[in-house]
């Protein structure tokens, strides 16, 4: 490999894989991609029209010169493409281009992409291979590795989905700097969390957001990430660790319909959850202040104009909870957290206390 500062992270699910993370490791990924994927004879690009337009001709010519046949489906970019439509739309581009079982589809972006690509993936001829080539830093930290693939409906975000591991996560860090800043701050929000579950080195580096850490710190995340989901692939126990910060901020981004972006609101969730388990006497008195500290030092939002009760009522209706209950991921210092279910009325107290 051309590079230095690689990383392979091996992801232990049910079907293991590897996530490769470097700078400068882009142009590399043709063997990469052939070793996984050995009988693919057409590989489908999916991908957006901003990612497009700094990656898709150089992936195009990476996977041709691995004597690849290449298809593609380039839809616009943003949560509101989510959807049946384009999911429906990417699975006729493939089925028109007589794609096959022993082919692969490349998913090549943020989150968005990921999920579309890896439920099309996921859905086409009941399987067919995906590996995920994040180009953002959502993307990279969390949604290209565990395998949640999933499309939005008008009733709901990932309503429609299914669990399918990639064969490979190819993670260039070199491509955030192609990304919109709003996006790169976006993406904190899931690294903080990260760092508020961790602690330590993991919650300073992230507070302090350096564009030198940035190899160490996303590394550390998917190090993190892959501990909760080798444990747990299907999300039953422990995985739900990695839903910090997001039964509030989840209900915001709801709210907002989706006009605030979901590391903005993870962001307003981790500080919101401090403050009620503050409160309560759960947390360690200070922690709300370093959770803000951080989130303010890093430029994402501290607060939300919505309600207590608006944010309950929204939560009620996230698939993670059931009828009478819902599984809440407790702060109880930096690096010390805890699961609990409760009731919606305790959530209603746990709300009022953080938005009092
Ligand atoms: N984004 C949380 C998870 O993958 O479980």
């Amino acid at each position: 490999m051309s590079s230095q500062n690689v990383t392979t992270i091996h992801i232990e699910t049910g079907t293991p894989y590897d996530v490769v993370l470097g700078s400068g490791i882009f142009d590399d990924f043709g063997p990469a991609f052939t070793r996984v994927c050995p009988h693919a004879h057409t590989v489908a690009i999916v991908t957006d029209d901003m990612v497009a337009r700094f990656y898709f001709t150089r992936m195009q010519k990476i996977l041709k010169a691995q004597n690849l046949r290449c298809i593609h489906v380039i839809f616009p970019h943003g949560e509101a493409q989510k959807n049946i439509a384009t999911w429906e739309h990417i699975l006729r581009v493939f089925a028109d281009n007589n794609l096959t079982r022993s082919d692969a589809v490349v998913a090549l972006g943020g989150g968005v992409v990921g999920d579309m690509a890896g439920f099309a993936a996921a859905s086409y001829m009941r399987g067919i291979d995906v590996v995920q080539v994040p180009t953002s830093l959502l993307a990279d930290v969390d949604s290209s590795v565990g395998g949640k693939t999933a499309v939005d409906l008008p009733e709901g975000k990932n309503l429609v989905g299914a669990f399918w591991q990639p064969k490979l996560v190819w993670a260039d860090v070199d491509c955030l700097d192609t990304l919109a800043h709003d996006f790169q701050i976006d993406g904190m929000g899931e690294v903080l969390k990260c760092g508020v579950l961790q602690g330590g080195r993991l919650f300073e580096l992230a507070q302090k957001n350096r564009t030198e850490d940035r190899l160490e710190l996303i590394s550390a995340c998917i190090r993190l990430k892959d501990h909760y989901v080798s444990e747990d692939e299907k999300e039953s126990g422990a995985r739900r660790f990695l839903n910090l910060g997001h039964t509030f901020g989840h209900a915001i981004e709801t709210l907002s319909e989706f006009t605030i972006t979901h590391g903005k609101c993870v962001a307003i969730g981790l500080i919101l959850m401090a403050r009620a388990c503050e409160a309560k006497g759960i947390a360690v008195p200070g922690t709300t202040r370093r959770i803000h500290d951080a989130v303010e030092n890093i430029g994402l939002p501290t607060k939300t104009t919505f309600g207590p009760d608006e944010i309950v009522e929204a939560a009620r209706h996230d698939k993670k909870s059931s009828d009478t209950h819902i599984t809440v991921v407790l702060i109880e210092d930096i690096g010390k957290c805890s699961l609990k279910t409760i009731t919606f009325d305790e959530l209603s107290e746990l709300a009022h206390a953080a938005l009092s």
